[in-house]
């Protein structure tokens, strides 16, 4: 056995894998032999390859050569309501009829965020420390509930936390939503490299390895066969988004209405830049077909441009909410269509030729990820809409300061507070217009604001801390 796995090593020239052999037990050569017979030699090649030529690489995006998207931009004439008006109906009613499902992407590593756990675990309700994953499982099933309907929701998770994700659902019960119409499925997984090509060992018996970026739910779809599944269960239209978002309107019927009336392969949503270097990507046109540029890849004098009305030429960022044509995404099944993979540079902590554990303080190797917006490029008929920031879009990516918990738990505050002001109340603000106090209202109490205002106890008094449920 032990030749077997020299062999195929050699062949990818990855003979350090099998270094500790002789030091192994039992189990631990089981897990190894396990992983070396796993590692896909094609893929591990072809890797590589892409790898050694990484200074090569052209970029599609030059200076000059990027357009902006034609973009829904916030409608504000009677008739640009009107529209979005009628784009809520035609939502409504695909998913009345049950042809939208949901796909939630889960799979990364949140490091940036250090939490032990998967990051839909984390407390963020502002009073009831309420989980990410509970606040959109009770959104999908206040709209199930709405709608008299169902919408399947496809969580993807990876290795590294698919365990403890299902474990959370099993001991909340699914969050009241039926079981059945929550399906769980891994993303891949690829071997880190070191700056030689070389895999890393991340214990003497086990390979390094990280999630294959969110792109990876293709592959992950087709793997486990989801794209059958969605079609037995009627699904035309996926609506798409990501973990780490606690204001995402999940299947907004505006967004899906427009997609439908485009009859859209793939549908993207838009928030207006806070300021020209916002860390988010840029969709536009190159060549006549959509693309997303990366905010590290557009050039400063781009991201500064200002049109004759002094906003952003660029203004338009990505929020990574997308709706998708079960029949595009399905084209991805198909050999010959594969996703471009990114490289990035990191700390990769890993055993050394001398067998020590090493935690390095800057990037000493590469991971390569394959991303969701590189679709964009094959889609024929793309809506971009934009939306409000502060009714869709508050990420948490940090631990501390922009992008973290407490500005996610501000804004569901200011948020939820917003639909008190409607209603006629009057709430302690700072200076910046922050909520001083600590709002949550559950999506099975109240989906939007009218649902609220319709709901709100007559007797209301307004508290520091204020729960709806
Ligand atoms: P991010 O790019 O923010 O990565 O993911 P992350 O792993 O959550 O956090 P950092 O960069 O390690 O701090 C955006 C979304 O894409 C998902 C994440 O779970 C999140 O919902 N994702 C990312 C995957 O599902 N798989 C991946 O391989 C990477």
């Amino acid at each position: 056995m032990l030749a077997k796995l020299e062999k195929k090593l050699e062949e990818i020239d990855q003979q350090q894998l099998l270094s500790f052999w002789n030091q192994l037990n039992e189990n631990e050569r089981k897990t190894l032999q396990h992983d070396i017979e796993s590692l896909d030699t094609d893929r591990i090649i072809k890797l590589r390859k892409i790898l050694s030529e990484k200074d090569k690489q052209e970029n599609l995006y030059q200076p000059g050569n990027f357009k902006p998207a034609d973009v829904d931009t916030l409608p504000k004439t009677a008739q640009e309501k009107e529209k979005r008006r009628a784009a809520f109906r035609i939502g409504e009613k695909a998913i009345k009829e049950g042809t939208v499902g949901a796909i939630l992407v889960a799979g990364g590593q949140g490091t940036r965020l250090g939490f032990h756990g998967p990051k839909g675990v984390f407390p963020v309700g502002p009073v009831t420390d309420k989980s990410l994953y509970q606040y959109f499982l009770e959104r999908l099933l206040a709209l199930e509930r709405r709608y008299s309907t169902r919408i399947p929701l496809y969580v993807m998770t990876s290795e590294k936390n698919h365990h403890e994700t299902k474990e959370f659902f099993l001991e909340h019960d699914y969050f009241g939503k039926e079981r059945n119409s929550v399906v769980f499925f891994q993303q891949g997984m690829l071997p880190t490299f070191d700056e030689n090509g070389k895999i890393f060992l991340e214990e003497k018996y086990k390979i390094s390895k990280a999630p294959d970026g969110h792109g990876g739910l293709l592959n992950a779809l087709k793997e486990n066969t989801l794209f059958e599944d969605m079609k037995n269960r009627g699904l035309e239209n996926l609506f798409y988004f990501q973990v780490d978002n606690i204001l995402v309107q999940i299947c907004d019927p505006a967004f899906i209405g427009m997609h439908l009336q485009k009859d859209a392969d793939l549908s993207a949503k838009t928030v207006y830049k806070s300021d020209p270097f916002e860390k988010l990507g840029n969709i536009g046109i190159i060549n006549d077909t959509y693309v997303t540029v990366e905010y590290t890849e557009l050039s400063e004098e781009e991201k500064k441009a200002r049109d004759q009305e002094g906003k952003l030429v660029f203004g338009q960022g990505s929020i990574a909410v997308h709706v998708f044509s079960r029949k595009f995404l399905q084209r991805f099944a198909s050999d010959e269509l594969e996703l471009p993979y990114h490289i990035a540079h990191k700390k990769i902590i890993h055993i050394d030729d001398g067998g020590k554990k090493i935690e390095p303080d800057k990037p000493n190797g590469y991971k390569l990820e394959q991303f969701i917006f590189d679709t964009f490029p094959i889609a024929e008929r793309v809506v971009v809409m934009e939306t409000e920031r502060d009714k869709d879009f508050s990420p948490i990516k940090n631990a501390e300061g922009t992008d973290s918990p407490q500005t996610a738990r501000q804004h569901l505050n200011n948020y939820f507070g917003s639909w008190l002001d409607r209603a006629g109340y009057e709430l302690e603000r700072d200076q910046e217009g922050n909520v001083q106090h600590q709002i949550e209202v559950s999506p099975l109490y109240a989906l939007d604001e009218e649902e609220f205002i319709s709901k709100i106890p007559k007797d209301l008094q307004i508290k520091d801390k204020m729960i709806f449920e």
